[in-house]
């Protein structure tokens, strides 16, 4: 199959490009020059904000599908600068789903955990009905509404607090913190301070590259939740990284408020992979098993 990744230099479009390449025919798509591990003749670089220029080079490309991953993903910065994340975020996917209306291309639309209020104390279903509480949550909630009315084929996965290889994230900052306070002596270890009054599912970016791989095959369209499986808080994860660290020190717990970040986030916002599970899809791991291999690896 032709596969336009936009994003493709991001977090989850390096696995996507890593998975997807065996057995496709790939063009990766991003705002900046083109990455190492793609070779420049499958590389488009366009932002994605002008729609012009998308309709011309996604038309040019005609994939059969796009796997739409880019996006403006700093939950601050998108809270401190809202017309920006909704250029980005939103007004961007619906310049991609006009494209794809064109050619009849199906579309894969990467979308977030945050389009939810995190009111709930059970994990949110497909059904739920989303309700966000800051801007990033929004523009991605607003970004899935121009997918399902544009479009008669497409897919859109929420997914949650990912961890991978090629860029900074949440687990490679707690490593960061932990391989620092190992360094220090006894005298100058900072303590460090992890949020603990919000749970979410944490997820592999490699699983969730490998699970997009498996549903393009079926031609399932529709609204998925895709995460690892399980649920944890941010103090929870730094704790499984500690003991993979050896580090021996405590680790603070703190609340959401103590940090005072511009965005709100949802206290719970785990997601049930309902419509994945039953439609007998193998369910991704539990996220401590995928952590490991993550720490493995960096
Ligand atoms: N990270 C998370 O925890 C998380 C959680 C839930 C959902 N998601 C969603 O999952 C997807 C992938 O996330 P990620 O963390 O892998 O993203 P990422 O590493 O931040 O990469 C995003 C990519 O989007 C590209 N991009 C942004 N604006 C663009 C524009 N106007 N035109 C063209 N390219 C643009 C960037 O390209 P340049 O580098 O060239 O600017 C970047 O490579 C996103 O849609 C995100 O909303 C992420």
């Amino acid at each position: 199959m032709k596969i336009l990744i936009t994003g493709a230099s991001g977090m989850l479009g390096y696995n996507l490009w890593q998975v997807l390449f065996i057995e496709h025919e790939i063009y990766g798509l991003g705002k900046s020059d083109c990455p190492d591990f793609i070779k420049r003749d499958k590389w488009l670089q366009l932002d994605l904000t002008n729609p012009t220029e998308t309709y011309q080079t996604v038309t040019n490309v005609n994939p059969e599908l796009v796997i739409h991953a880019a996006a403006l993903t700093n939950v601050d910065n998108c809270e401190l600068n809202p017309e920006k994340a909704y250029l980005n975020n939103t007004l961007a996917t619906r310049n991609v789903a006009l494209a794809c209306q064109r050619f009849d291309s199906a579309m894969l639309y990467i979308s977030a955990d945050y389009v939810f209020a995190g009111e709930k104390n059970t994990p949110y279903r497909e059904d739920d009905m989303p309700n966000p509480i800051n801007t990033y949550g929004k523009t991605k909630y607003n970004g899935e509404f121009y997918v399902r009315h544009l479009l008669n084929k497409f897919y859109i996965i929420r997914t949650a607090w990912l961890f991978g290889e090629r860029k900074k994230n949440f687990v490679s900052a707690i490593v960061e913190q932990i391989k620092l306070a190992k360094q220090q002596t006894s005298k100058q270890v900072n303590e460090i301070r992890i949020v603990a009054d919000q749970i979410g599912s944490p997820t592999y970016t490699k699983d969730l590259a490998l699970a997009i791989s498996d549903l393009i095959k079926k031609n399932l369209y529709g609204l998925y939740h895709l995460t690892n499986a399980n649920s944890a808080s941010h103090y929870q994860i730094a704790e499984e990284i500690s003991n993979f660290l050896g580090y021996k020190n405590k680790i603070l717990p703190i609340s959401q408020i103590e940090l005072n970040r511009p965005a709100r986030r949802p206290q719970y916002s785990v997601l049930d992979n309902y419509n994945w599970r039953i439609q007998g899809f193998k369910h991704l791991r539990d996220w401590k098993e995928a952590l490991q291999e993550y720490l493995l690896e960096v």
